[in-house]
């Protein structure tokens, strides 16, 4: 052991440390050059064996040594110990300004969303909104309405029968029943709207399905009379398809109206076919036990599923009844 190599070891365990690149490392080399196994300390270990006359001198190196490597360690340390806790407030910074995670719980159908529009529309108007069953009788379904046993709409073709055909039951091929159930029920004046399922016997493609929905309107009071059907339909295009639309009727025939029209509406630049309409034909308003020399009435029934699809640029029927959640969220405006 002499001064050199004394000096040797304090530059080492210096070099030592300024290498070591995080606190993991500095133990290491800590150990290695100021542990009880490091040159350092087997010399201070072998003082005891020096002779006497160098004892004092090397025994001052030595400490000193030792208190440079020490301070060099602690230096190091400290400044290791700094990048440490700057690497953690980096890595665990929270950035306040990120968009919340947010759980999308569902949304509305557009079905819904669309049958809750109509129905807040029209109760805003004074109407009431009412239901009928989807397993309906073929009287209401067809008879009530004026709908002959020999018309097209009761073959087989268009209808579910439901077993027993004794029984006289069917899915309601219409919403135009409910207008049966609600003459045979309530005293006019009647205002009412009645959205719901349907059911005919189609295959699913692009613009049909054996499942679809329609909303059926009904007035009946004194002095109706086209005038009054006409301005509700465009007030109720204009809710649906924005301010600019308006309607159009084209003569055609329903049993249960005379006379009866079709309803176009003007949208994105075209007429589009919207649905049906025409006043309460007087043998229905007899049939469901209302006075045709005493009131007038008219009615109208659109598909929910075209109005959808027009009003929003849809394309495919498949897209409505598959009940995928994207198209819920895109179309449904509703999102939970
Ligand atoms: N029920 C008819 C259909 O399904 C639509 C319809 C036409 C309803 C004329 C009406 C109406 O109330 O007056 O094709």
């Amino acid at each position: 052991m002499n001064p050199a190599e004394i000096n040797q070891w304090v530059a080492d365990a210096k070099s030592a440390f300024a290498a070591a690149a995080d606190l993991d490392q500095l133990k290491i080399a800590r150990l290695a050059h100021a542990g009880d196994k490091s040159p350092i300390a087997g010399a201070s270990r072998a003082l005891g064996s020096v002779p006497p006359e160098q004892k004092a001198e090397l025994g001052k190196l030595i400490g000193a040594a030792r208190s440079e490597i020490n301070e060099a360690l602690d230096k190091r340390n400290l400044e290791l110990e700094i990048i440490r806790d700057q690497k953690v407030l980096l890595e665990e910074v929270v950035d306040i300004t990120l968009p919340a995670l947010r759980e999308h719980i569902g949304g509305l159908h557009p079905l819904t969303v669309i049958k809750n529009e109509i129905s807040d529309y029209f109760l805003s108007l004074g109407y009431s909104v009412v239901e009928g069953p989807e397993l309906e009788s073929e009287w209401l379904n067809f008879d009530a309405l004026n709908i002959a046993a020999d018309h097209p709409a009761r073959t087989m073709q268009d209808t579910f029968f439901i077993e027993p055909l004794s029984a006289g039951l069917v899915m309601r091929t219409q919403t135009s029943p409910v207008q049966a159930r609600t003459m045979l029920t309530q005293e006019p004046p009647i205002y009412v709207i009645s959205p719901g399922r349907t059911y005919r016997a189609d295959e699913l493609d692009m613009t049909h399905s054996p499942v679809f929905n329609q909303v059926e309107g009904l007035v009946i009071d004194k002095d109706i009379n086209m005038a009054h059907l006409k301005g509700t339909l465009d007030a109720f295009a204009a809710k649906m398809f924005g301010p600019d639309a308006v309607t159009r009727l084209r003569p055609s025939f329903f049993p249960f109206t005379e006379p009866s029209a079709e309803v176009d509406v003007w949208f994105n630049n075209r007429w589009i076919e919207w649905g049906g309409c025409g006043m309460v034909n007087p043998k229905v308003l007899v049939n469901c036990g209302i006075d045709p020399e005493i009131y007038s009435g008219f009615a109208f029934g659109m598909g929910l599923e075209r109005t959808i699809m027009v009003r929003q640029g849809i394309k495919d029927m498949h897209d409505i009844v598959e009940g995928d959640i994207r198209f819920s969220r895109a179309f449904g405006l509703g999102l939970a």
